[in-house]
């Protein structure tokens, strides 16, 4: 008989986006004349950077000539992106990041997802509240968290509540733990954690021997500057954490499927026994195994944005992303709405109306304004009455959702 992994049952529901999904097309079908406008999943809309097509139509190329075709490539990732990474995100803002150090991958879903693979079945996680639903999902599915209570949280679990009172800027828990989830840019918040706080998690993590897994997947998403990009910044943090970094967001890659994973070439974990054991040898042991890297023509699109002319037409795109954050912000504070992030992030995270549950404000927006967000329920308990707003739609489906939304 095939027994089945029965932690998938202790999961409520479908994906949260599949969920969106789901209820949109119903919408749609139900509303053939209906011309809905999707701010729900943070999928890109604008074209890839031309430096980004140039490296890949030559890429292609190269793949129709026998003397210049590859085929499978390093489990770990190409030298040529995993040197450009290390020196245009890391080295040149002062940070000894070495290629070997970074591990590329489809994306850093997957990389989120897949990491707690290498940690003991044992391990107590903490993650904020609300959270992008990867971290808590693959941990459920790996019978790591025990059952679903009835407030919506799992038994073995340490919530984080991120809330307007802490700036959602979660401190460090009084209970010791093992795995410590952080993002920012806040995916779904749109807020940041400062050098203060970061400092205060990297010290917790140190005293406790715990790991932190940090999601920079928005870190090009900043202006202010004084916001660390990476984790790397705060002191000490090469000893405690793991961080994640993707293209998609960065340069469009949602479909190309392009991130990586940095873990620090002295980064260790301990077994039962007290044995200190490198993370990066597990890490690539794990992606040796189960992955076969990602497409050299994607690797060499992604190595195009380390260019000053690569650069340049990133900053565009974001800058294109950063305007219609602005728009929506100004949208919603004109009718009196309260709203966070958009700043340092692709995200606005806004107080429903009257405390209205989440799902319903969603029902509401789709039938009236026929605008798709997500729900801040969907993140967790302490997203109730909240939603989520992207501003990852082209600029005039972004004008007309903001005054559908003002109508
Ligand atoms: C989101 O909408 O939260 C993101 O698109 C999810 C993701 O990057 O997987």
């Amino acid at each position: 008989m095939a027994k089945i992994n029965e932690n998938y049952l202790k999961l409520p529901g479908n994906y949260l986006f599949a969920e969106i999904g789901k209820r949109v097309a119903k919408f749609q079908a139900e509303n053939p004349d209906a011309e809905i406008i999707r701010l729900g999943i943070g999928d890109v809309t604008q074209p890839l950077p031309k430096v980004c097509i140039d490296a890949m139509t030559k890429a292609a190329l190269e793949l129709g000539d026998a003397k210049t075709f590859r085929g499978y490539g390093p489990e770990q990732g190409y030298d040529f992106l995993r040197e450009k990474i290390s020196e245009w995100n890391y080295k040149k803002r002062g940070l000894e990041i070495s290629a070997e150090e970074i591990f590329i991958s489809d994306g850093s879903k997957c990389d989120c997802g897949n990491i707690q693979e290498i940690f003991s079945q044992d391990s107590k996680i903490a993650i904020a509240d609300p959270v992008y639903p990867v971290y808590l999902d693959t941990n459920v599915m790996a019978g790591r968290t025990g059952n679903l209570k009835s407030d919506g949280r799992f038994e073995n679990v340490i919530y984080l509540p991120c809330t307007a009172e802490n700036n959602f800027s979660p401190a460090p828990p009084t209970e010791k733990v093992d795995l410590i989830y952080l993002c920012s840019p806040n995916n779904p918040t749109g807020t940041t954690l400062d050098k203060k706080i970061l400092s205060d998690w990297v010290a917790c993590a140190k005293e406790n021997n715990s790991v932190i897994l940090y999601d920079a997947a928005y870190a090009a998403y900043i202006t202010e500057k004084n916001i660390p990009r990476s984790i790397y910044e705060i002191e000490g943090a090469k000893d405690v954490a793991i961080e994640f970094r993707s293209f998609s967001k960065t340069a469009g890659f949602t479909g190309t499927r392009c991130g990586y994973v940095v873990i620090p070439e002295n980064l260790t974990g301990t077994t039962s026994s007290g044995e200190k054991i490198l993370l990066k040898n597990l890490w690539l042991r794990r992606q040796t195994t189960k992955f076969n890297g990602t497409a050299y023509i994607v690797q060499r699109g992604a190595e195009a944005i380390y260019s000053d002319e690569g650069q340049a037409q990133v900053k565009k795109l974001i800058d294109y992303y950063m305007t219609n954050a602005k728009i929506i912000r100004e949208g919603l504070a004109k009718i009196g709405l309260t709203a966070y992030g958009g700043v340092n992030a692709p995200y606005i995270w806004l107080k429903t109306p009257d405390n209205m549950p989440s799902w319903k404000f969603f029902d509401k927006l789709l039938n009236e304004a026929n605008v798709v967000g997500t729900p801040g329920a969907g993140f967790g308990p302490c997203g109730e009455n909240y939603f989520r707003l992207t501003s990852f739609g082209s600029y005039e489906n972004t004008v007309e959702a903001v005054e559908r939304i003002v109508k």
